[in-house]
């Protein structure tokens, strides 16, 4: 995990929405690389920068194991990998060195759109179904309520309708999954957007003045869009 290596290796979404704009903002930063997009593994050309298509999902874990140096990744799944970790009293991994201004969305509680909203104590010995299990149990515990947590990986939306689940926890975007699924949100437990993971502690090779470099350009590239 702390082999020496003169080359950064990042991590970035195959496809979703986080794969686009992830390869605009590097392409901004000036970064270029030999393969196409369907390939898993991306040469760094101008800069010796690699790319590495995964899903979202496993970008905490290859930063973990320092398969990856870096890693474009929602806060979300950044937020729960932390939360994992600390639950199981190993240290932080992975730290959010930038913000990236992209992919905006909530992680919210939603509940059946019939039901009358009067707050979190209606929640009390529900099951909620979600792909975010510790941060879910995290503020439940700080909130007092007992409730029951239903671990799905995806098509979390439609676990009510399916009678598996009372309400959701689940990430917002438009709003139209939920809706779609005749869910309302009532509670925000998380903001969240791409932002940049990358190791605590610093470099000590020749990756250290590659990501000063990277980051600088992003910054400057990050000024201009603002
Ligand atoms: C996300 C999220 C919701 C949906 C919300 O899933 O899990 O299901 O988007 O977006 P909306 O509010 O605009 O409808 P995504 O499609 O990104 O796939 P994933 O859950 O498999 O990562
Ligand atoms: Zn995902
Ligand atoms: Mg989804």
């Amino acid at each position: 995990a702390n082999a020496v290596r003169d080359r950064l290796r990042i991590a970035i979404q195959k496809s979703g929405r986080l794969g686009d704009p992830s390869r605009a903002l590097l392409t901004a930063c000036g970064l270029d690389w030999r393969e196409s997009r369907d390939r898993l593994f991306c040469y760094g050309e101008t800069l010796p920068v690699d790319l590495l298509l995964v899903r979202d999902d496993d970008i905490p874990g290859l930063l973990a194991d320092g398969v990856c140096d870096l890693g474009i990744v929602g806060r979300n799944v950044l937020a729960e990998q932390a939360a994992e970790r600390a639950q199981a009293g190993a240290p932080a991994v992975a730290a959010e060195l930038r913000a990236l201004g992209f992919g905006g969305c909530r992680l919210d509680i939603a509940v059946p759109e019939d039901w009358d909203w009067q707050g979190p104590e209606q929640l009390r010995g529900c099951r909620i179904a979600s792909s975010y299990p510790q941060l879910l149990r995290r503020w439940l515990a700080g909130e007092g309520i007992d409730a029951e947590v239903v671990m799905l990986s995806g098509s979390v939306e439609i676990a009510p309708r399916l009678g598996q689940a009372d309400a959701v926890c689940d990430l917002v975007s438009s709003g139209a999954t939920l809706a779609a699924n005749q869910l309302k949100p009532v509670l925000t437990l998380l903001r969240s957007e791409a932002v940049l993971a990358g190791p605590v502690r610093p470099f000590t090779d020749a990756r250290a003045a590659l990501m000063q470099t990277l980051l600088r350009r992003m910054d400057g590239v990050m000024r201009l869009r603002h």
